[in-house]
């Protein structure tokens, strides 16, 4: 991290959560963000779904709401973007305070509740975006919509034109009953319409489909055998958990979804066991408290294709992407990998 980032991360912590984050969305689309581009070598670039990447390091959903800051976030070190969630008509979210810093901890809780601009507005952004940039959108219901399943498939038809992928997430905690949607023949049902409006896309794009990390073994074994049986591209494990174990922080007991490091562990798990059950038959992307490149690798000898991280950026600055990316080229070097893909599921047994 530059002297300067250190400075601005600094001065950040004085504001409110929410506050601080909108001023570091602000930040960025000043041009006050690193602007090398994505760090690649030949061992780092992979492929996910059809994707080609420079390197697995991928930003996850949340940060970037709305897809405002496209063009500076393609500069920054990441291999891949994922904006949004993206939910057809806009909506305010929940009352403030919804975000809170669990600084001892690493970690933050969330309960925002899909705040957005809604799939039109968000749209028009896309449609200007930067070429060059993997980018997906990840798709959410409206929280009082009649008809919560079809809302995945009209955000697709709206803005899948626009993008590389879109992501399913019926695994936010934060929307009273959205994660009931995971079970096998709700999740059938919806994945088949949000199938069907990718076939009516021009161009039709992957579709990747987010899980929660607080299932039970049979929970994961039916999200594993419809994820095969819907045809999606790939699955994304984890998005944050309703558990709050072994917290020190003072704002451990607000309600909402924990990420951060202390979801690292339950989230690899949980990777682990979906690679066991997909037998590579289905890509993954791993997600949740990928704070540095050793967390990162981690995750991928677990069963990951490709990784994603937020809540570590909060503490360690949006340049941790390219130093995440570095480090994992060193790492998979020194281990004799000659790409990421070789290294994916290598320690899988570890985690289960
Ligand atoms: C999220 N996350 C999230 N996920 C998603 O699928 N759609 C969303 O809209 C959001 N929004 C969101 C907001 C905030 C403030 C946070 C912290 C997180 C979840 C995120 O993409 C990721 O799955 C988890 O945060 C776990 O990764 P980290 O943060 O531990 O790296």
């Amino acid at each position: 991290m530059s002297a300067l980032e250190r400075l601005g991360l600094a001065a950040l912590t004085r504001f409110d959560p929410e506050t601080a984050h909108g001023l570091a969305l602000r930040a960025l689309r000043t041009g006050l963000g690193p602007s090398d581009g994505p760090v690649s070598t030949p061992r780092l670039s992979t492929q996910i779904a059809g994707l080609r990447l420079p390197n697995p390091v991928g930003l996850a959903a949340g940060f970037d709401k709305n897809a405002e800051a496209l063009a500076p976030l393609a500069k920054t070190g990441f291999g891949f973007l994922e904006v949004g969630a993206a939910t057809p008509l806009p909506q305010p979210g929940n009352p403030r305070p919804r975000l809170f810093r669990l600084t001892e901890d690493r970690a933050a809780i969330n309960r925002f509740g899909f705040n957005n601009d809604g799939a039109e507005a968000i749209a028009a952004r896309l449609a200007a975006r930067p070429k060059g940039t993997v980018i997906g959108l990840n798709l959410g219901a409206n929280k009082t919509s009649e008809d919560r399943a079809g809302d995945f498939a009209r955000v697709l038809a709206t803005c899948g034109a626009h993008v590389d992928f879109a992501t399913v997430n019926v695994s936010s905690p934060n929307t009273e009953k959205l994660r009931d949607l995971q079970g096998a023949a709700a999740l059938e049902a919806l994945l088949a319409g949000v199938m069907d409006a990718r076939a009516a896309l021009a161009t039709p794009i992957p579709v990747f489909l987010k899980i929660a990390p607080d299932m039970d073994a049979a929970g994961l074994a039916d999200i594993a055998a419809v994820a095969k049986s819907s045809g999606i591209h790939a699955i994304i494990a984890t998005n944050t958990t309703l558990s709050r174990d072994g917290l020190a922080s003072a704002h451990r007991d607000e309600a909402g979804g924990l990420s951060g490091a202390p979801l690292f562990e339950r989230s690899t798990r949980v990777l682990a066991q979906l690679s066991q059950l997909t037998a590579g038959a289905i890509p993954l992307i791993g997600v949740g408290g990928v704070d540095s490149a050793e967390a990162a690798y981690a995750k991928i000898r677990a069963g990951a294709s490709a990784v994603q991280l937020y809540t570590a950026l909060v503490y360690g600055g949006i340049s941790l992407a390219s130093e995440i990316a570095q480090g994992l080229d060193t790492l998979l070097a020194r281990d004799g990998f000659s790409t990421v893909a070789e290294a994916v599921g290598t320690g899988r047994e570890d985690w289960l």
